[in-house]
Parts: C-alpha cells; sequence; structure tokens
C-alpha cells in the first residue's frame, strides 16, 4: 500500500524511525508521471527497501511563465502509477515548505549550467539544483534516479553532490521511447496532432546527421524551431520546438 504524505515532518519521521538501517531509494518528480517514470520506479525498487517518489512542480526552474502554469498536473493517475509499482511513499511537498526562505538561497553552478539548455532557460539549472538539493537533504536516501533524456541535469546533479560531500548515489536510468523514437516528456502531452506525428524526427535526426550543424539544418527544413544541437564528447544534444512545446534529446554519437 503506498502512503501518501503532504509534510516534510512526515518524510522525515519515516527516514528516521522506520528506515534507520534499510536502503531508502528516491525519485524526484513533477508529476504527470509516465512509463519513463515507471522504469525509474523499477529501477530503484529493484536496487532499495524503501521508495519514495516526490511529486513537485518546482516553479524556480520554470524561466516561462506559460510552460509552468500549462505544466500538466495528473495527480491521482500519478499516485496509482506508484501503486501499481509499489512505491512505499509518494510525497506531495508545498511551495511554503520547500521555500521556506522564498528562495532567498540558491544553488549554482557556474560552468555546465551555463550551456546548453543553460543558455536559452536563465535560471533554470539554480532553480532545478536548488530543489534537487532541499529535497536530498531532508529525504537523505541511499540511491536518487534520474532520467538520461534530460543528460545535462543528470551531469548537473551529480556535481552537485560531490561538490557538497551528500551521501547520496545519483543513478542515471536510460531514456524511454515511443515505438517511433519519440523521448517520453510530459510536456508530449501538450503536442497538437500534427506536431506528435513530426516530433519523433527530432530523434532520428540527431542519430542520422553527420554532423550537429546538419542536425540542426535538417530539423530547421522540418518544422522544428531549433534552440540547439551542439555535439559534445561522444553525445550530440539538442532543444528544439514544436509550436510553443520545447522538446529535448540527446544521443551517444
Ligand atoms: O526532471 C525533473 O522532473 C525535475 O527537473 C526534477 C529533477 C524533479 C526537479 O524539479
Amino acid at each position: 500500500m503506498t502512503q501518501v504524505v503532504t509534510t516534510i515532518n512526515e518524510v522525515k519521521s519515516i527516514r528516521k524511525a522506520v528506515l534507520k538501517e534499510k536502503s531508502v531509494g528516491f525519485i524526484p518528480t513533477m508529476g504527470a508521471l509516465h512509463a519513463g517514470h515507471a522504469e525509474l520506479m523499477k529501477q530503484a525498487r529493484k536496487e532499495n527497501d524503501y521508495v519514495i517518489v516526490s511529486i513537485f512542480v518546482n516553479p524556480t526552474q520554470f524561466d516561462n511563465t506559460e510552460d509552468l502554469e500549462k505544466y500538466p498536473s495528473t495527480i491521482q493517475s500519478d499516485i496509482r502509477m506508484a501503486e501499481k509499482e509499489t512505491i512505499n511513499c509518494v510525497w506531495l511537498p508545498k511551495y511554503s515548505q520547500i521555500y521556506p526562505d522564498e528562495y532567498k538561497y540558491k544553488v549554482s553552478e557556474s560552468e555546465l549550467s551555463k550551456t546548453l539548455c543553460g543558455t536559452h532557460r536563465p535560471g533554470h539549472f539554480d532553480g532545478m539544483l536548488t530543489v534537487v538539493m532541499r529535497l536530498l537533504n531532508i529525504i537523505k536516501p541511499t540511491r536518487a534516479y534520474f532520467g538520461e533524456k534530460d543528460y545535462q541535469q543528470l551531469q548537473l546533479v551529480r556535481g552537485l553532490v560531490q561538490a557538497f560531500f551528500m551521501d547520496t548515489q545519483i543513478v542515471g536510468v536510460p531514456t524511454v521511447r515511443e515505438p517511433t523514437g519519440l523521448a517520453l516528456s510530459s510536456r508530449n502531452t501538450r503536442l497538437k496532432p500534427e506536431e506528435k506525428e513530426n516530433a519523433p524526427l527530432l530523434y532520428k535526426i540527431l542519430k542520422l546527421a553527420k554532423s550537429d550543424e546538419d542536425a540542426r539544418l535538417d530539423l530547421e527544413k522540418n518544422g522544428f524551431k531549433v534552440d540547439y544541437v551542439q555535439d559534445i564528447n561522444g553525445r550530440r544534444y539538442a532543444a528544439a520546438y514544436l509550436g510553443p512545446i520545447r522538446l529535448i534529446d540527446n544521443v551517444k554519437i
């Protein structure tokens, strides 16, 4: 039975009293859970005695008000998915609990976070790193799980725990894709039918193009508004819009 809790005191006392000697897996999410999240849950389930999922749409990592306002919310079906995946606890924190300081204190990184998505989404990674640090400090999980679709995020979180001597192991989980190749994302539900048809081209073009410049041109030809395509250390990263929806992906090259 999945326990649903809302306060920091509840999760802290679960961590302290019930789980002193046990391993705790943690999956931070913003809800609108899909098969990609289910994969994180399955892996966490295999590797830990107790698994906690948080659902919190973190406003400090949104650089665009419309994106925040339109972020899908499907709490009831999210909880059902957690139950199906035998998650022990779902935590639904509130802004005032996570940000008692009103975000006067934040964590920032000065190199990687200024590239790729960081160039186009000012403040995004500060907000993401800050919320992840707060969540990890509250739960103190043994392991925390992040999808490789947000590869830059995963690298930054790994850097965060190293830089601040945090005891959590960060586990990256491969991207889950639709049969068309489209990487699963909560934002996909906002694509119009014709955009949804076009969207798998992002992955196909990233995989097949000879260079990042070729990939950019090909995406533009196919109706994408490209933020960036960039090859770095054997991986090709991209972010591109279809209508108002920003899609990101990355592939090994
Ligand atoms: O990847 C996400 O859903 C978010 O960036 C995260 C890690 C839950 C932090 O809000």
